[in-house]
């Protein structure tokens, strides 16, 4: 029988079947399209095997993309890893582990020698969270490292079953001095971008003149807390959680003592196993800034 070796049968049940071919009168020209096909279908798998193989070493070395001024750069964990200006650190109360923790780590000035204070570094994550910090954070009081997970000796898990803060992780020194949130710690980095501040890129988020002083310091509030997982009017990088504006503001359907306390401790209001959303304590996020960050949700229920 013409199938006898089966090749094709397998590798192709997407386009031809073996009882379609069978009835058929197999002639000639049939079966040069057969013979190519088969070879096709060989060199398809010895493809797939290679692109298998790239993938594996792609696994082993991660990149981190960097882009500037409309240029994108990749450099591997061994490039950065051979930067002189590699140190061991130690970062007391880090933030993603609770505790203190050492890395191997580059100063952040080694990738990005100045930041514009008006401009803002986008970090991206590989589950969708991005982060927006300002400019200025970068040359304040506290100082930024990239650490660098090295392949032989691994960091945790964050969580039981789940991967690492790496391969590249943003940690401070000195960051209670210059009030570093939570946030402004982004994990499982795989992108670095300088780019415009959030509110210059998404005019959604913005307020209007109407806007109280306090809404006005609330929309820092937002931006560095809240927009690395959440959007206003669609405005924002983020896709981790539900837009807050529309097509309706928390501050209309939740009680405000119930919104504070779901913004400060969101299982103290409503609690399941896939929740995602992290508190805000008053040490991360003062009463002060509490209030403001809700006059400015208040002002844009008025502006959607
Ligand atoms: C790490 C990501 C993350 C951050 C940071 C975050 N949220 Fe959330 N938030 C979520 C997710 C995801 C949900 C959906 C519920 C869940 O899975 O926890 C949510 C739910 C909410 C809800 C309830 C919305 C509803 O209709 O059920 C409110 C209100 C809210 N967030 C406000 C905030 C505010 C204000 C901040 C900043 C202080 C903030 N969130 C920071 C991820 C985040």
């Amino acid at each position: 029988m013409i199938f006898s070796d089966g090749a094709v049968v397998f590798h192709s049940h997407d386009v031809v079947t073996a009882s379609s071919f069978q009835n058929y009168q197999i002639d000639r020209t049939t079966m040069m399209s057969f013979y190519f096909f088969r070879r096709f279908s060989i060199c398809l798998l010895a493809s797939i095997t290679m692109l298998g193989a790239s993938f594996a070493v792609l696994a082993a070395e991660p990149l981190l993309e960097l882009d500037v001024g409309g240029q994108t750069q990749h450099l591997s964990r061994k490039q950065m890893l051979k930067n002189p200006a590699v140190r061991d650190i130690e970062v007391p109360a880090d933030v993603a582990y609770q505790r203190t923790m050492s890395y191997r780590a580059l100063p952040f000035s080694a990738l990005f020698p100045s930041v514009a204070q008006g401009a803002s570094v986008q970090f991206t994550a590989s589950d969708g969270f991005v982060a927006n910090l300002p400019g200025t954070v970068f040359s304040g009081k506290a100082q930024p490292w990239l650490a660098i997970e090295e392949e032989e000796s691994a960091w945790p898990s964050l969580k039981a079953g789940s991967g690492s803060a790496g391969p590249f992780y943003l940690v401070w020194l000195n960051s209670a001095k210059a009030e570093i949130s939570p946030e402004q710690w982004p994990y499982q980095i795989e992108k670095i971008a300088v780019m415009m501040p959030l509110a210059a890129r998404y005019p959604q988020i913005r307020l209007n003149d109407q806007a109280t002083l306090s809404a006005q310091r609330g929309m820092q509030v937002y931006v560095e807390n809240c927009a690395t997982c959440h959007t206003i009017n669609h405005g924002g990088d983020a896709t981790i959680g539900p837009d807050l504006n529309q097509p309706f503001s928390p501050t209309e359907y939740f009680e405000e003592r119930f919104l504070r306390q779901l913004i400060r401790d969101p299982a103290a209001v409503r609690n399941w196993q896939q929740r995602v959303m992290p508190g805000f304590s008053s040490s991360v996020l003062s009463d002060q800034k509490l209030d403001d960050l809700i006059a400015y949700l208040r002002q844009m229920a008025k502006q959607r």
